[in-house]
């Protein structure tokens, strides 16, 4: 759905790249994450997906449309949530969506079942200039979808939501990939990556480090620990052993056989962690 050679851009047309040799492909129906500090190129490489910023150097195609030379078709089928939420400010939320809806030339969504699907239905006649920023950034998510895109860009689509926005918008990214929506998702929230995404690529400094699923990274890269609070001397302990070093599971072994262990929580490593250990940082 979304294949992409050998991506450089840089803003200075130099060879100060932002983003460097940049290789991937999405399948149809996949959500495909870009998990990366601040900074490392993600929002460059959506911008030159979109057509916001030029192709400078490599290749790239969306559903077999060159982004070279794109077709308007192909604006028809994408649908765009920005980092930062370019909104009328002098339109209300509905006006917004009512004026971005007549953008396009396939049947749009009604923009008040949008609204109410994010919660913004009281809000949906003031001014967007009184919007709160998470107001801003559900506004600027639902607008994404007045097409019902088949290919979706989401740039940090939960950054600023309260955790309960955050899981509505969760939710209906969830249903929007089951109805058959190939998404592209960029973030650098490690949860987000992990709870919606088939496959993750890992970029840092303009470059993709690897790419697999998370289930992949965190049996490859993953140290499985296990984590036992038990008694000594009337005194509750903590401590933790590796299931990779049998010096670790020796004494976990001999722990066990004391019948002093209160708790016991086997614990995956989290893709933050996994991250630091192929790049050497970490994703703030
Ligand atoms: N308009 C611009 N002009 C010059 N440099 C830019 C511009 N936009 C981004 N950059 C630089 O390009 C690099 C990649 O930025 P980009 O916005 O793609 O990062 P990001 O991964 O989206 O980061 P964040 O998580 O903060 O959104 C950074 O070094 C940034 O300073
Ligand atoms: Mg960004």
């Amino acid at each position: 759905m979304i294949k992409v050679k050998n991506l450089y851009h840089s803003y200075s047309n130099d060879t100060n790249y932002s983003v460097e040799d940049i290789n991937f492909e999405v399948e149809k129906g996949e959500i495909f994450g870009f998990l990366g500090p601040s900074g490392a190129g993600k929002s460059t490489t959506q911008k030159i997906l979109i057509g916001l910023l030029p192709l400078q150097k490599g290749e790239a195609s969306i559903s077999d449309y060159n982004i070279r030379s794109p077709k308007e078709e192909l604006f028809n089928l994408i649908g765009v949530s920005f980092e930062h939420p370019n909104v009328y400010r002098k339109l209300s939320g509905l006006e917004n969506l009512e004026f971005y809806r007549k953008m396009f030339s396939v049947k749009t969504e009604d923009p008040m079942k949008l609204l109410r699907m994010v919660g913004l239905e009281n809000a949906a006649k003031k001014k967007a200039d009184g919007y709160s920023k998470g107001m801003l950034q559900r506004l600027v998510f639902v607008r994404s979808m007045i097409n019902n895109p088949k290919i979706w860009f989401l740039d940090e689509p939960t950054s600023g939501l309260d955790p309960n926005s955050a899981s509505e918008i969760k939710k209906v990214i969830k249903e929007k990939n089951k109805e058959g929506a190939t998404i592209f998702l960029t973030t650098h929230n490690m949860y987000i990556a992990d709870e919606l995404c088939d496959r993750i690529a890992f970029i840092n400094e303009g470059k993709i480090e690897l790419i697999d699923s998370p289930r992949n990274l965190k049996l490859k890269y993953g140290e499985k620990l296990i984590k036992v609070e038990y008694k000594e001397n009337g005194k509750l302990k903590k401590e933790s052993f590796s299931m990779v070093n049998d010096k670790d599971r020796e004494m976990l072994n001999s722990l066990i056989s004391t019948g002093k262990i209160e708790t016991m929580h086997s614990q995956e490593a989290t893709l933050e962690e996994i991250f630091i250990k192929v790049t050497g940082r970490g994703l703030k």
